[in-house]
């Protein structure tokens, strides 16, 4: 991974060195700490000649005059100051991170003329800065090739009206940014380095914050009955593991939040095999997982409030002569007999096990979970929402607003007892597809056999979680999508 930008927070005051980013306003320009950045008044001329207005992400990068201390003066566009919503500082913090030269000292002039940026803007802004750093280079072995990580962390200062408070602000935001730069990492790595044992070490890693970690093998999930999510894994030579994280933060009555990830290390279809085009993508099939642990790790950093369980169920898909078949019928922990017509619709297998459990052992307030779980859902909703499938309107309404308010989009879809029928089988008790109309809703009927009563919302992001078109805050193929929105609903309807 990439290097992470040091941030730190200062009053304002002209800097004295390197590259200064100033912001300018679509209505009203540069803020007097802008323009006190910028003595011979070079800007004007710049933005004329450029033509730049100030739109929102746009930029002017002009080189200080002779006499000047800095390098660099960048005016970053933040738009009509009226329009300035939340997650717009976010996006901010990402749009002047592409200004930045890698691994190069900078310092943000975080003032507008009639909009105050307070302690959360400022901080915001650092964490949009961080997120949109964010690279997979892993893997990449030449310092100086394209794309490569510099050796140093830029250090970025940000000047701002209350130094102190942007920093304790940020001494939290910056625990949600590690939680999606950890969704991110763990999506991206190739499954031959993370397999289902690979990803639960990293998931008990979370420890060291304080979260209870409990790791599940085979012998432990056979005795439970947990045959769906085992006939899943029976045909990689790699064993499953089933993670259960627990973050106790709330009062030791309160019922706990459950979120429950799809964790499919990689989906080759099984004897239902995929064809070979794009197959790759499937080392991400785990991202509900991954986003169910970045989202552990933030409530733990700022340490939440809340009750809340984690649970994830990771297995390979493989095509092995021990693979199970089109037309095996398993039983599932719940009792529920499950005709496997396609082997290639996995992940509910693996979910409806892991609610299951979860529902049977903590009877939380609410679970929701997060799968990669169908083709269908991108082409209802392309890349720009999720599916939210949900039994209970106040809960699907929260995670909505949560949405709004991170960006991170859900579309609600419909539910019924008519799409209930479809998976129906004459074998038994369900099959586990319900043909090809309607693919994500039957996907998310299937999951709703194994929550009983219990408040339950599902979130079908194979659009949003991997490939979705870069963002300002996301340059990344895995967006680490999830973990954001989450983290929000936990913190606006279910600590204190
Ligand atoms: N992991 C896939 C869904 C997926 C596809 C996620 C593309 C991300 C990108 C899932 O396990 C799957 O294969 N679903 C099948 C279900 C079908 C066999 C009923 C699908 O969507 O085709
Ligand atoms: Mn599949
Ligand atoms: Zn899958």
């Amino acid at each position: 991974m990439t290097l992470r930008p040091v941030i730190s927070f200062a009053k304002l005051a002209p800097p004295k060195k390197g590259a200064a980013i100033v912001l300018a306003a679509e209505d009203n320009g540069l803020s007097g700490a802008a323009k006190a950045c910028d003595p011979r008044n070079v800007l004007p001329r710049a933005f004329e000649v450029a033509e730049f207005k100030g739109k929102f992400g746009a930029a002017v990068d002009v080189l200080a005059p002779e006499q000047s201390p800095l390098d660099r003066i960048i005016a970053v566009g933040v738009g009509k100051t009226s329009a300035i919503t939340e997650h717009c500082w976010w996006r901010l913090g990402g749009a002047i991170a592409a200004q930045l030269k890698k691994g190069k000292d900078a310092t943000v002039v975080a003032e507008l003329p009639d909009v105050a940026i307070g302690p959360q803007e400022a901080a915001a802004i650092a964490a949009g800065i961080q997120l949109r750093a964010y690279s997979f280079d892993t893997y990449k072995t030449k310092k100086d090739d394209n794309g490569a990580a510099p050796d140093k962390a830029a250090r970025i200062t940000v000047l701002c009206a209350n130094p102190a408070a942007a920093k304790k602000a940020f001494a939290e935001t910056e625990g949600v940014v590690d939680g999606v730069w950890l969704a991110r990492d763990l999506v991206n790595q190739p499954a031959n380095v993370l397999g289902p044992v690979e990803f639960a070490a990293r998931a008990s890693e979370l420890k060291e914050l304080g979260v209870t970690v409990e790791v599940l093998t085979e012998k432990e999930m056979r005795k439970l009955g947990m045959n769906a999510l085992l006939g899943v894994a029976q045909g990689s030579v790699r064993p499953p593991r089933l993670v259960v994280m627990q973050w106790n933060g709330g009062k030791a009555k309160d019922k706990p939040v459950a979120f429950i990830g799809k964790g499919v290390v990689f989906d080759t279809g099984g004897i239902s095999i995929k064809q070979a085009a794009g197959m790759e993508d499937m080392k991400g099939d785990m991202g509900g997982a991954a986003a169910v642990t970045g989202l552990m790790h933030v409530l733990a950093a700022r340490k939440a409030k809340a009750n809340v369980v984690g649970i994830i169920g990771l297995v390979e898909n493989m095509p092995d002569g021990n693979a199970q078949r089109p037309g095996d019928i398993v039983t599932s922990m719940s009792g529920q007999t499950i005709e496997v017509i396609n082997t290639d619709a996995e992940g509910r297998l693996v979910l409806g096990d892991a609610l299951w459990y979860c529902n049977d052992r903590f009877q939380p307030k609410f679970m929701v979970d997060l799968a990669t779980l169908t083709g269908a859902i991108m082409v209802a909703l392309g890349n720009q929402y999720a599916g939210l499938f949900c039994n209970n309107d106040e809960l699907a309404e929260r995670l909505a607003a949560a949405g709004q308010a991170t960006q991170e989009r859900l579309w609600r879809m419909p539910m019924g007892a008519e799409y209930d029928k479809m998976i129906d089988t004459k074998n038994a008790d369900m099959k586990n597809t319900g043909g090809r109309f309607g693919g994500s809703i039957t996907a998310a009927q299937f999951l709703q056999r194994f929550v009983k009563d219990t408040p339950w919302a599902h979130l079908d992001i194979a659009g949003t979680a991997i490939s979705s078109p870069a963002t300002e805050i996301n340059q990344s193929w895995a967006s680490g999508f999830g973990v954001r929105l989450l983290d929000r609903l936990v913190r606006d309807h279910y600590e204190g």
